[in-house]
């Protein structure tokens, strides 16, 4: 039998096409090992938003250069789709280099590889595909990823993605829907549907319903509990979904949002289609919704041209929204995006100095914002064991992790099941407390 190992770099979207990757493999008679040394075939899913995430794939794939005969390396993801036959240049060491959009053919160049091949290609991005397989090996026994539409039409002036996952391509409800109803039969109480912008779901078929129906429809099928969804594109994110979420308490209370720049100046440059008002109008949606609703975003400081007052807009949107957390990154020059052309390309200690006062800020609101809620009695699903503090590890709703003592315990093991824990105290990234059985 042939082993393989596999290291999964960047989004949760990637993680779940290294789900479906490994499900592939295995029916094929393939056996996953736990490190590469062990291999015959190395697999690297890869990353290229920023410079750092794509530099990971090039010094794991020189720590081969010597020691790697007889395995095959391949290049999997963005990098992969990004960098094409390049990488066999760069690393000549590799056999096969796919991006995503042609993991539909890996079975097919699979048999190539086994055959002796080398330099084996899919880098087709003009597809009109969703990978989809039953075979999905799910990683996480409690929350299943689904993919519902793959794929960005937007053209942020940063990013990579639509030229490494190409076009939009929505999923047919009909397959959603059974493979959420599949999920649940088999135990899954919780799914996550995906999409690099999730908001511009259409349903291909002739029922072609739009995102807020899908989210209603998934959490209506018996057996789910929890329903979350990532990512949105503020521009496509419609008021019915903060309906849809006050209708229905299995649908989780918590959005995604990315917002990049609180600066209508900077949104305009990077072509994200909003102003900070209408952004805004998105935000008060969500805070006079009847539940309430955890907001997070993604923060790029030092993109092309942004000035200090332009930086300030982004700090005082951050205290006016109060997100419950945030990410943030330097801006990263991309290969092929618009915004390398820009003028003004921001120092990288200036970048690095904008990102700190960021991320400073936002520590002070999650610690104010979680302190909030302690007292509070929150609904927990229970993910993990910390065996070092003896507490339970829970997620709640809100995507807030609650750690937790259970002191009635009968040693029964608390994993997978959903309990109401009482905060009692906060920390700026969880929370703790005890549970209330
Ligand atoms: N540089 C820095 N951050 C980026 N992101 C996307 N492209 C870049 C880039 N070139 C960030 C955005 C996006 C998140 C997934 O990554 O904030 O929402
Ligand atoms: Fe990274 Fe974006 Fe590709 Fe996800 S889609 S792996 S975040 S480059």
């Amino acid at each position: 039998m042939k082993s393989f190992y596999i290291e999964t770099f960047g989004c949760q979207m990637n993680v779940h096409d290294s789900e479906k990757v490994i499900g592939t493999l295995v029916a094929r008679g393939y056996r996953q090992v736990e490190t590469p040394e062990e291999a015959e075939l190395v697999l690297y899913n890869t990353c290229s938003i920023r410079d750092k995430a794509e530099q990971k794939v090039f010094s794991r794939l020189s720590q081969f250069k010597r020691s790697g005969n007889g395995k095959v390396f391949g290049v999997l993801g963005c990098v992969a789709q990004q960098e094409g036959e390049r990488i066999f240049e760069k690393a000549p060491h590799v056999g096969l280099v796919c991006g995503s959009a042609s993991y539909n053919r890996l079975p097919e160049l699979l048999v190539q590889i086994e055959n002796g091949g080398r330099k084996v290609t899919g880098l087709d991005l003009d597809t009109d595909d969703t990978f989809e397989t039953p075979l999905t090996r799910r990683d996480n026994p409690h929350r299943a990823f689904i993919t519902i539409i793959e794929g960005c039409d937007k053209s942020c002036a940063y990013c990579v993605v639509p030229y490494t996952r190409g076009p939009e391509r929505s999923r047919t409800s009909a397959s959603v829907m059974e493979e959420a109803r599949q999920l649940a039969l088999v135990g899954y109480t919780e799914v996550q549907l995906l999409g690099q912008n999730v908001n511009s779901y259409r349903d291909p078929s002739p029922s072609a319903w739009d995102f807020a129906t899908l989210l209603a429809r998934i959490a209506e099928i018996p057996g789910l509990h929890r329903v979350r969804f990532t990512t949105s594109h503020p521009r496509d994110f419609g008021k019915e979904i903060v309906d849809a979420i006050d209708a229905n308490p299995v649908l989780c209370d918590q959005v995604h949002l990315p917002v990049q720049s609180g600066s209508t100046q900077v949104l305009g440059r990077m072509q994200r289609l909003y102003t900070r008002d209408e952004y805004m109008r998105r935000i008060e949606w969500m805070k006079s919704a009847r539940r309430s609703i955890a907001i997070s975003t993604d923060i790029i400081v030092g993109f092309p041209g942004e000035t200090e007052a332009d930086f300030e807009q982004t700090l005082s949107l951050l205290d006016e929204v109060e997100y419950d957390s945030i990410f943030s990154f330097k801006y990263s020059p991309r290969p092929n995006t618009p915004a390398l052309r820009l003028v003004g390309q921001v120092p990288e200690e200036e970048k690095g100095r904008r990102l700190t006062i960021v991320q400073e800020k936002q520590r002070a609101i999650q610690i104010r914002r979680n302190t909030r809620v302690v007292g509070s009695v929150q609904e927990v699903l229970v993910e993990g064991y910390n065996r070092a503090t003896c507490q339970w590890i829970g997620r709640t709703s809100q995507n807030r992790v609650l750690n937790f003592t259970h002191s009635n315990g009968d040693g029964k093991s608390l994993l997978g099941g959903y309990l109401p824990v009482r905060v009692t105290r906060a920390g700026p990234n969880s929370l703790a407390g005890e549970s209330v059985l």
